[in-house]
């Protein structure tokens, strides 16, 4: 700074150029184009840039050291520079200019004068003015921060400054070579209970929700422990907004608002790419107002829209026709003037509806604010403001209530209490009890009990799925049902040249519709012991699982004893083709494989916990994940063991279904699985992927022969690197092999309750967080684990892992 003035002193222009890295203009220097800011700590970088247009320049900032996708925000993107000549400048009053031609382009609007003003570039990515003379560091005349373009920084605030009465809102860019802006915004809504909308255009198109004291009531990732970030929310008479900020220092991270897929990105840099950490929305039941007033949206149970409890569809022909926009009404009127006769029920694990009429005050706690909602006809709900430990404050909610969504997981959610008149309640509560005493029987007892439970469990489940059955046809199935004979058509007759693999179910067939798409055919066998109507409840469950790294069901064709799923063919095949093999290994680079890897993880997380039926892979192998034209990964056979049900008959012996290599032990010797199977046969993906090497499951108990025994051994000695595939040994980024070959080392510990969920999977590989030493892993050795450890491992497992028991006399 210091030598910065010194050097104006003894030069005789007015506008000084810049010469040197500096991270400040002062009000005697200009920037022109090719001359740019950068951060003390050089993180970022300032000045003129175009995205391959020559006649487009822009002033923007980005990360000074990453070399994709890095712009992070822009100053005026409605008005690009036509050639090189602008100029940027610090005018006398204090404020950044920027001319072309000598006309105005663009320039900041501080309202105060003062003497000394410098523009500075900061190392959070931040453009400020400030007053050199000025007494506080932070007092800004402007910041770019006030300002955002599509890109949230840590550090950024997004709200209101209620004094200045002026909102920040994220925008998003037109597409990523067009900074001008898109329809897509994010920003705070002030109603009493203020909320995260993220609109398109003018429209609401998905809600964070508000913040409830713990994480904005739609946003159940942003968990309060959670290793990585911490969040903020502030709300008072001056100011609303929230912000966010990484724990760890020395991480990059961003959140951007991508027009294209209308989705709010959170991105990590992991030293060579950017990695996508999650996105939202995430499912249907995020878009606002999915479905109709007065329901809760739901990926667990079909219909994916549901009256509340108490309701009744308002046109019960659309509704049933899934068309949801009419929501539903009361079944009975609420009394209102006799008080008493009113009451509420709650409902938990929910996103509580939206906000726009709403009343909130911190003062009371629950009970005053029953009581107070109770006297005032039009309160049709209410909980508590601040669910941060015991729960404290009052939001009521008037009229209908509007984009209610349920989580799968209860505690993702939050309790809802909605008022219902007297005979409602009455009805409820006997539903209740008869529940509570299933629940209770459970609680108190032993293994035994459990194993009963299942069984009823399941028996339970298959009356209520013949109830559904009965009133649901295959005609009005929403997926697409496929005539034989086009399929028959498409794979000439199944002919042996189409075959092109042979799953856990059956045979696959590639084949060609007659306007050229190409499908993969899978011909289950026949020989299954399941029902039509259960088969089809199974299939519109499993159509209705989207996401980018799940193989799309197309359709599906039942006709002449055939059952045949229909899904997009992936042009590069499976997984093991590539990384098994020393040519083609090398198509995938480590850049590539990291990527596949992150993609995998998101599939399974997907299955585990985002998607409404929870489901538990089973048989995850490289051969069981394809990868598209652009080498995305997508898995594949999902849900199949579920459509056939885990004791799938084939020549009717009871069988565990898997693949030996990929197995956990506990799955393996006693068919027990839960998710954290799932975790364990990740865990032996990631090595293979790593490693370039299959794994065999060992037939003679040899430890040492295996590649998880070879990998174990290898990490003990601290010679992990010697596991690295020699087809990525020029392009990997040592420090993330290292973590993925620890990350896999965790996720194969022997005991269930030991291994990662994939949330924490994800999160360990996208950050730099300490991990813990993996513990004892778990070979797969049918005779070193007796009974004794395995009842052990039940009481290991968190009420998280769903627990199911395939077959207990499987051995
Ligand atoms: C950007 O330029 C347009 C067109 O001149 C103007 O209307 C708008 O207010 C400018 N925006 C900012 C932030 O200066
Ligand atoms: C600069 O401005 C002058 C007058 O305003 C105009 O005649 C000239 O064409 C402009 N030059 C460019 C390169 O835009
Ligand atoms: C805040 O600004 C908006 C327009 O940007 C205006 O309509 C509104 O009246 C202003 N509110 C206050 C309190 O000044
Ligand atoms: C976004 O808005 C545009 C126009 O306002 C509309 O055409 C489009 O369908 C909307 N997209 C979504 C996903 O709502
Ligand atoms: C919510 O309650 C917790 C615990 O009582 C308190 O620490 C926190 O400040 C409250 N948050 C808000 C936003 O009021
Ligand atoms: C009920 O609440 C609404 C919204 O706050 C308010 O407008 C109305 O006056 C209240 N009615 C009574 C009877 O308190």
């Amino acid at each position: 700074m210091k030598i910065v003035l010194f050097s104006a002193l003894l030069m005789p222009f007015y506008w000084l150029c810049l010469s040197g890295e500096t991270s400040s203009i002062t009000q005697s220097q200009s920037l022109s184009y090719g001359k740019t800011l950068v951060s003390p700590s050089g993180i970022f970088e300032l000045g003129f840039f175009n995205l391959g247009n020559p006649n487009k320049i822009y002033l923007g900032i980005w990360y000074k050291n990453i070399p994709l996708q890095n712009m992070v925000w822009v100053a005026n993107s409605s008005i690009p520079i036509k050639d090189s000549s602008p100029i940027l400048k610090l005018d006398s009053s204090g404020n950044l200019v920027l001319t072309h031609n000598n006309t105005i382009v663009w320039s900041t609007s501080s309202p105060e004068r003062v003497w000394n003003p410098v523009a500075e570039l900061l190392d959070s990515g931040n453009l400020v003015i400030r007053d050199e003379n000025g007494a506080k560091e932070d007092a800004y005349l402007w910041q770019s921060f006030d300002y955002p373009s599509n890109t949230m920084l840590p550090g950024m605030k997004i709200g209101w400054d209620l004094k200045r009465n002026l909102s920040t809102c994220l925008v998003a860019w037109k597409s990523d070579d067009d900074p001008t802006q898109g329809d897509l915004s994010l920003g705070i809504t002030l109603h009493p209970y203020p909320e995260v909308y993220m609109m398109n255009g003018t429209k609401k198109y998905h809600r964070l929700g508000p913040w409830n004291g713990l994480r904005f009531s739609g946003m159940p990732l942003m968990k309060p422990n959670n290793p990585i970030y911490h969040y903020e929310f502030v709300s008072n008479q001056e100011e609303v907004y929230y912000r966010w900020s990484l724990k760890q220092t020395g991480s990059i991270s961003k959140v951007v608002l991508n027009q294209a897929t209308l989705e709010r990105r959170l991105y990590v840099w992991s030293g060579k790419s950017w990695i996508l950490y999650s996105t939202m929305p995430q499912d249907n039941c995020d878009h606002y107002g999915f479905c109709g007033a007065n329901t809760y949206c739901t990926t667990s149970v079909l219909p994916m829209c549901q009256c509340l409890n108490g309701f009744k569809p308002k046109s019960p022909e659309e509704w049933n026709s899934m068309d949801w926009s009419e929501g539903c009404v009361q079944k009975h009127p609420l009394s209102c003037r006799d008080k008493l006769s009113d009451g509420f029920v709650p409902v938990d694990g929910l996103k509580v509806p939206d906000t726009k009429d709403t009343f909130v005050d911190e003062t009371i706690d629950l009970k005053q604010c029953r009581t107070k909602c109770l006297n005032n006809c039009s309160c049709m709900a209410y909980t508590n403001s601040n669910i941060s430990g015991a729960g404290s404050g009052c939001v009521m909610w008037f009229g209908d209530l509007f984009d209610i969504k349920l989580y799968p997981v209860p505690e993702n959610g939050q309790s809802l209490y909605i008022r219902l008149p007297a005979s409602e309640l009455e009805s409820i509560r006997h539903k209740r009890n008869s529940k509570i005493i299933i629940v209770t029987s459970v609680a108190a007892t032993l293994v035994v009990t459990l194993a009963i439970y299942f069984v009823c469990r399941r028996k339970f489940a298959d009356k209520s799925k013949t109830k559904e059955n009965i009133e649901s046809h295959i005609d009005d199935m929403d997926v697409p049902l496929f005539d034989l004979l086009t399929i028959i058509t498409a794979t000439n007759n199944f002919s042996l040249n189409n075959k092109i693999g042979q799953g856990g179910f059956g045979p696959v067939y590639k084949g060609e519709l007659v306007d050229r798409r190409q499908i993969a055919v899978k011909r289950l066998s026949t020989s299954s012991g399941q029902g039509i109507n259960e088969f089809t409840t199974e299939v519109k469950l499993i159509a209705k699982l989207q996401h980018r790294n799940l193989v799309k069901l197309l359709g599906c064709c039942f006709q002449e004893q055939e059952k045949l799923l229909i899904y997009e063919y992936m042009v590069n095949g499976s997984l093991d083709t590539f990384i098994f093999d020393q040519v083609k290994g090398k198509l995938l680079d480590w850049p590539r494989r990291f990527h596949v890897i992150f993609g995998i993880a998101r599939g399974l997380l997907y299955l585990h916990q985002d998607s409404r039926l929870r489901i538990i892979h089973r048989d995850l192998k490289a051969s069981n994940v394809l990868l598209d034209e652009n080498l995305n990964p997508k898995i594949s056979d999902f849900g199949t063991a579920r459509a056939f049900g885990g004791d799938q008959t084939e020549g009717n012996t009871k069988r565990v279904v898997g693949t030996y290599g990929y197995m956990a032990p506990e799955y393996a010797v006693a068919g027990l699985f839960s998710i954290k199977s799932d975790v364990f046969s990740f865990g032996i993906l990631l090595l293979e992927i790593v490693c370039g090497i299959k794994n065999k499951a060992l037939c003679d108990g040899n430890q040492t022969n295996s590649l998880v025994g070879y990998a174990w051994t290898l990490w003990k000695e601290k010679n992990a690197l010697q596991l690295i595939d020699s087809s990525i040994k020029d392009s990997c980024v040592i420090p993330e092999v290292l973590r993925c070959i620890h990350v896999s080392l965790l996720c194969l510990q022997q005991y269930p309750g030991d291994r990662p969920t994939m949330t924490s999977v994800i999160q360990m590989l996208g950050s730099e967080m300490e991990l813990v030493e993996p513990k004892e892993l778990g070979f797969f050795q049918s005779r070193t684990l007796d009974e004794g450890k395995l009842s052990f491992n039940l009481d290991l497992m968190t009420s998280n892992d769903e627990l199911t028991i395939t077959s207990l006399n499987g051995r």
